[in-house]
């Protein structure tokens, strides 16, 4: 009891209240989200202009951008008080971990003994885990404080179905929550849609649609989110507006053009600004983002790049977000990839996680392309909630690595605490695939002839390196 006692807080009303119409329309607004409608000609990224001009006008609505960033109030939108840097904040590289969510948790606790209405509009019902029981009368924030993670709500596919944990019979609701990390948002301005190959999924064999489900999914070249749902800025923050500041009416075009501009002005090191500057420009030949290295860093270089690389730096769009795919390479890699981060995960390679992770997992049942029924259990299916295919089971968008050295903990649930952490994940990772795909064909991820053992796997000696060069990204 005394853990449950650390973890949950009376119930808060939110700063604004709503008023019956402001209800129904954020209930028209959160479903048009789900339906993923958004004005299509809006929001495309482009490079910021070299006119003096433009780069004025650039700089000025970065400028706004910025303070619609940190604007708690969202008055006229009718926002739960919640802004942007409440969840990605500015000291933590633009993300959320969960020791801040835990200082900021104690410090409102501390502060409630001398005032009853003191606030911290982090902790909204809306995250809460028992919303769905509890309502605005929810108050038990563990996901939030023990993991740092948030609760994202996705609108099932056709033929998916949660099963109820209690009876085992498939449930009425056409939507699940999944918890998940805040991203930091540094290099955001190179980390959307890439329009480099590889493509999601690879035109042939082509899919099955199911139950009319676009059985490909959108954005194929990268996007935002962990599933790569978002093609735009402006897409995702009006997402993140409804949902994480429940806002009730439709945020501005404007206000989310000037939001997307500042955060493409946000950068991990001026390298990757660099780089950032020649993609956007459209170059074909690209500057190394990286600063100067030193012996251990420049032999950690070329672990990464033998082991990691494959996924995290293409050479068409050398960040770290994308695929390798060049026209060197014979056996293309995928563009989304499940690198086992979800719960449950497959044994002999991986024992049980900790409760709080594993306690996230639901289990579905999925009509196939054949008619056939089957299930399975997840704590976040990814990209197949957008496409109901179960090839896209837990696969997940390439996130890009610079900066990692300051934003612990790491994967979509915050599952590894440390750089040494995640390393363990890959190496499990590596020996799941190795043992259920083996040589002659072994696939691209380890392999460049299906029978080397020459990508993937970070030998112990190696650790060193490949740790002084991640901290250097
Ligand atoms: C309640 C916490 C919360 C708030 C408030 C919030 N976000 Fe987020 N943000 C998240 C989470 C969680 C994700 C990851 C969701 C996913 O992958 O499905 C995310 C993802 C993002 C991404 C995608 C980054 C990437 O690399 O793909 C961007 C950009 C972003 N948020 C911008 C914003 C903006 C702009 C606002 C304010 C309008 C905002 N967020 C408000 C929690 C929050
Ligand atoms: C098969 C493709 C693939 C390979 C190989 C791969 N990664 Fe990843 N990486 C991913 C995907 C997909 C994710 C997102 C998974 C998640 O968030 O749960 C990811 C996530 C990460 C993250 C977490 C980023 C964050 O912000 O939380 C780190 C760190 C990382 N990888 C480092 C590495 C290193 C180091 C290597 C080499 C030892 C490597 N990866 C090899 C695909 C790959």
């Amino acid at each position: 009891m005394y853990l449950k006692r650390q973890i949950t807080i009376p119930s808060m009303k939110t700063s604004t209240n709503f008023t019956k119409t402001a209800v129904s329309s954020l209930r028209i607004l959160t479903l048009s989200l789900m339906l993923g409608k958004f004005p299509a000609s809006h929001g495309q990224n482009a490079a910021i202009p070299n006119d003096p001009g433009a780069e004025g006008a650039a700089r000025a609505a970065a400028a706004r951008g910025h303070a619609a960033f940190n604007q708690r109030n969202l008055h006229q939108l009718g926002g739960n008080g919640r802004s942007c840097a409440d969840c990605h904040m500015a000291t933590e590289s633009f993300q959320l971990s969960p020791a801040a969510v835990k200082s900021r948790f104690d410090e409102l606790l501390a502060r409630r003994l001398e005032d009853e209405g003191a606030d911290d509009p982090l902790f909204r019902p809306v995250d809460a885990d028992d919303f769905r029981v509890n309502g605005e009368d929810a108050s038990d924030y563990s996901n939030l404080i023990e993991n740092g993670l948030v609760r994202v709500t996705m609108r099932l596919p056709a033929n998916v179905k949660l099963l109820d944990p209690v009876t085992n019979q498939p449930m009425a609701q056409d939507f699940v929550d999944v918890w998940r990390a805040v991203p930091p948002l540094l290099d955001v301005a190179i980390t959307g849609p890439d329009g480099v190959l590889p493509i999601h999924p690879p035109p042939a064999p082509a899919r099955t649609a199911i139950m009319g489900q676009d059985p490909n999914g959108p954005n194929r070249q990268g996007g935002y989110q962990i599933d790569a749902r978002f093609a735009t800025l402006q897409e995702q923050a009006r997402a993140a507006l409804i949902s994480h500041a429940q806002i009730s009416v439709e945020p501005p075009l404007r206000m989310l053009d000037d939001l997307a501009a500042f955060q493409k002005t946000l950068f991990s090191s001026s390298g990757v600004e660099n780089l950032a500057s020649a993609i956007l420009a459209g170059a074909t030949e690209f500057p190394d983002p990286d600063p100067e290295l030193n012996e251990l860093e420049r032999q950690g270089k070329l672990v990464f790049n033998r082991a990691c690389a494959q996924c995290h730096g293409g050479t068409l769009h050398p960040g770290t977000s994308t695929p390798e795919a060049g026209p060197t390479f014979l056996r293309p890699i995928r563009r989304y990839h499940n690198v086992l981060t979800t719960f449950p995960r497959p044994a002999p390679e991986f024992g049980r996680g900790p409760e709080r992770l594993e306690r996230n997992a639901r289990t579905y049942r999925i009509t196939l392309a054949n008619g056939t029924v089957s299930t399975f259990t997840t704590s976040d299916p990814g990209r197949l909630l957008l496409t109901g295919q179960i090839a896209d089971l837990n696969m997940m968008d390439i996130p890009n690595l610079r900066g990692i050295g300051r934003t612990a903990p790491y994967f979509h649930n915050n599952s590894a605490a440390t750089l040494e952490e995640m390393l363990d994940h890959y190496d499990a990772f590596f020996k799941n695939v190795a043992r259920t795909v083996p040589a002659p064909g072994l696939p691209a991820v380890l392999s460049s002839n299906g029978t080397n053992l020459d990508r993937g796997f970070v030998l112990p000696e190696e650790r060193a390196a490949l740790i002084a060069y991640l901290l250097r990204l």
